[in-house]
């Protein structure tokens, strides 16, 4: 069979498998998308306004902005700029060495991971250094602090981490940026929104650090692809100087304006996700199945030995949910998206009836 772009179609179904916003999106984004006219399609996109109230949004400078199509890109412009042997100027200002000692540049990260984080540095050529978490997915800080070295160009920090939704303490992320002043650490804060704490404020007090952000969770505009990536306007020219130039097309723009209009649409949906974790941690207790307290629109779940049986029966009951077993400390997980209560009433009838089978 020939491969196919993206990721494999499940078919029909409740999608609680990629921590999208099952919800949809704001309605104003749908009437800004109405709006699009011929012009806007036929002529190269402008992205003066949709930067500037992005950053007013964000309570920042315009130029400490970067709009990109989906934080994926972000993270792969971040590794583009960041990775390659011969360091950007911005991070030998830094300390960084100009070139990495043995040609090979280096990133920590932290499993289980994000799984673009290592495959853009492969591409690159960089060498990851990879390292696994603690008990019940815990930052393994000493164990972080010991990987760096001076080749060490990026430090990737995702918090609320997935897939476990566990936060990472903020004494941990300052230990690391305060460990690695000649190296960029890369804040991933995708699910920040359901947590309500952020470390934008970092970039401002440190020196070598960025943030990433999306709009495909919370805010619901997954298909839409936008993500922001934040820092000093230094740390952003290398990422500047590889982007597409006209990387964001002109109905994501719109869709951005309308979406951060719209901030009501967004603090519902954090709310429904709020009440939907509390049913599903309740739902799983009672059916005796291991699970850890969340930050984020998602929850991992512990099947144990039963997990091809629950993911195929989930899906035959019509809800996706997505098998992370595979990865480091996640033997027998599945991580299931909780968004409108609606939704996640109808994950946990199908998964009890599964469990009252046995
Ligand atoms: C930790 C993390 N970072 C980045 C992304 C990428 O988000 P986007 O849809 O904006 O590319 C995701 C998406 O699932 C994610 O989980």
């Amino acid at each position: 069979m020939s491969t196919i772009q993206g990721m494999p179609n499940l078919g029909p179904g409740l999608r609680l498998h990629l921590n999208e916003n099952t919800a949809g999106c704001s309605p104003r984004v749908l009437d800004a998308i109405h709006r699009v006219s011929a012009d806007d399609v036929a002529t190269y996109p402008d992205y003066e306004a949709a930067v500037r109230e992005t950053a007013a949004h964000l309570g920042i400078d315009p130029d400490w902005v970067v709009l990109t199509n989906g934080l994926d890109e972000g993270l792969l412009l971040t590794a583009i700029g960041y990775l390659t042997p011969r360091a950007p100027e911005s991070l030998v200002a830094l300390g960084a060495t100009p070139v990495a000692s043995n040609g090979q540049t280096e990133q920590i990260v932290v499993l289980p991971t994000f799984e673009p984080y290592l495959i853009n540095a492969k591409a690159l050529g960089a060498r990851t250094v990879a390292i696994p978490s603690d008990a019940d997915f815990a930052f393994p800080l000493q164990k972080v602090l010991a990987a760096i070295t001076p080749n060490t160009r990026l430090i990737l920090i995702n918090t609320p981490h997935n897939p476990s939704g566990r936060p990472v303490a903020e004494s941990d992320i300052r230990a690391v940026i305060a460990a690695a002043p000649h190296a960029i650490v890369f804040i991933d804060e995708a699910y920040h929104d359901f947590q309500g704490v952020h470390y934008l404020r970092f970039t401002r007090e440190f020196e070598n650090v960025i943030v990433g952000r999306t709009f495909s969770k919370a805010y619901g505009l997954a298909g839409i692809r936008i993500g922001v990536v934040i820092a000093p306007p230094a740390l952003l020219e290398p990422l500047r100087y590889v982007m597409p130039l006209f990387n964001l097309n002109s109905v994501a723009v719109a869709a951005l304006r309308a979406s951060i209009a719209d901030p009501g649409f967004m603090t519902w949906y954090v709310g429904q996700a709020r009440e939907s974790k509390a049913l599903l941690y309740e739902a799983l207790t009672r059916s005796g199945l291991p699970h850890w307290p969340s930050e984020t629109n998602f929850v991992l779940v512990n099947f144990g030995d039963r997990l091809a049986e629950m993911v195929t029966g989930l899906r035959a009951k019509g809800v996706h949910v997505r098998d992370r077993s595979k990865e480091h400390g996640c033997a027998g997980c599945v991580r299931i998206t909780v968004g409108p209560v609606e939704h996640t009433r109808t994950a946990i009838a199908a998964l009890e009836e599964l469990c009252a089978k046995r």
